[in-house]
């Protein structure tokens, strides 16, 4: 540990996955994104990023998927770093880093892996350059890297709204245990949209409704039954407005949702975008038990367990000076 006037070698923090307790998703904006009204999870599968003094940004990536995740600019890490340097005012000589992520969050998972990582080095880098930003400037600058960002820097439980970035804190009670189910593919989040705009419209056209121009609206039921604390009141009422575009691009994900409910899980859902299928437990025990069921059927490429709310990106380990 460094003292408070020492800069650090290396500073590394940890992010978390998120699951989306409910994804409302309304029409599509001007800007392309679409409007949402989303209750955020955050689940205790971390990635951890560690940031170093460099002469040139570059970049490792090792752990889950490492090999599909960009090993360059391109990824939300470093451009989370550039981002943060650019706020700060700092020289491009002075904000040279290598970043180091070690992921457990899957890639393409709807778990917010990448929101994770840029996150991460947000924390990192304002710790590590002294840089004093607050989590608000933070969140501010995460915004615009993705709509994910702000609420893997928050953790806990909150409602998303405009595109997913605007958070107001949600009133929870209790601890929720997760089974976690991923999927052999991954999937694209702007692909999964834009499949759930066309489903809808085939849906409107053969129906003759008007199509999806009602705003989102946050579930009161969901609410009531988080501030419960009661898992078996909380099960039913998760709803994903992207799940039957994630299942209309990956059909076998129904099984992987089927096994899990025939397994005990209270609530099935594919989280975010998806593909990875998220089922709620009644404790840390049926968890595991549902986890190893779902490997046994064989409806998935791995399993992991996880308990939510698990607190937002912070600095796990400061490595002082040699
Ligand atoms: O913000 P993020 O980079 O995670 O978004 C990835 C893609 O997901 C966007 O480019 C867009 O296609 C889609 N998206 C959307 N509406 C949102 C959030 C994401 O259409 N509210």
């Amino acid at each position: 540990m460094t003292s408070e006037y020492e800069s650090a070698a290396a500073v590394t923090v940890r992010a978390p996955a998120k699951v989306n307790l409910q994804l409302a998703v309304g029409p599509a904006r001007p800007d392309g994104f679409h409007a949402l009204v989303t209750v955020y999870h955050a689940v205790s599968l971390f990635d951890e990023v560690t940031v170093s003094p460099s002469t040139r940004t570059s970049i490792k990536v090792r752990g889950e998927d490492a090999a599909t995740v960009p090993a360059d600019h391109t990824n939300l890490a470093w451009q989370a770093a550039l981002a943060l340097a650019a706020a700060a005012g700092l020289a491009d000589r002075d904000a040279a880093v290598h970043i180091d992520i070690r992921k457990r969050i899957p890639a393409a998972a709807g778990l917010a892996g990448g929101s994770a990582d840029a996150a991460a080095t947000l924390v990192a880098c304002n710790e590590l350059w002294r840089t004093g930003l607050t989590g608000a400037e933070l969140a501010e600058i995460g915004a615009r890297l993705g709509s994910d960002v702000p609420f893997t820097l928050a953790g806990g439980t909150a409602v998303g709204r405009g595109r997913g970035e605007e958070l107001t804190t949600a009133l929870v009670s209790g601890a929720y245990h997760w089974a976690l189910a991923f999927s052999h593919t991954g999937l694209s989040t702007p692909e999964v949209y834009a499949t759930c705009d066309r489903l809808r419209a085939a849906r409107a056209a053969d129906t003759s409704e008007s199509g999806p121009s009602i705003e989102p609206q946050l579930s009161t039921a969901l609410m009531t039954a988080l501030r419960s604390g009661d898992a078996t009141a909380v099960g039913p009422q998760l709803s994903n407005d992207l799940q039957p575009a994630a299942l209309s691009l990956q059909p076998d994900l129904r099984r992987t949702l089927a096994a899990g409910r025939e397994f005990g899980a209270l609530g099935a859902i594919v989280s975010g975008s998806g593909p990875t299928c998220a089922f709620l437990a009644k404790s840390a025990a049926h968890a595991g038990e549902i986890a190893v069921s779902l490997t046994g059927a064989g409806v998935c490429r791995a399993v992991a367990r996880a308990s939510g709310p698990a607190p937002g990106a912070a600095v796990l380990r400061q490595d002082a000076m040699s």
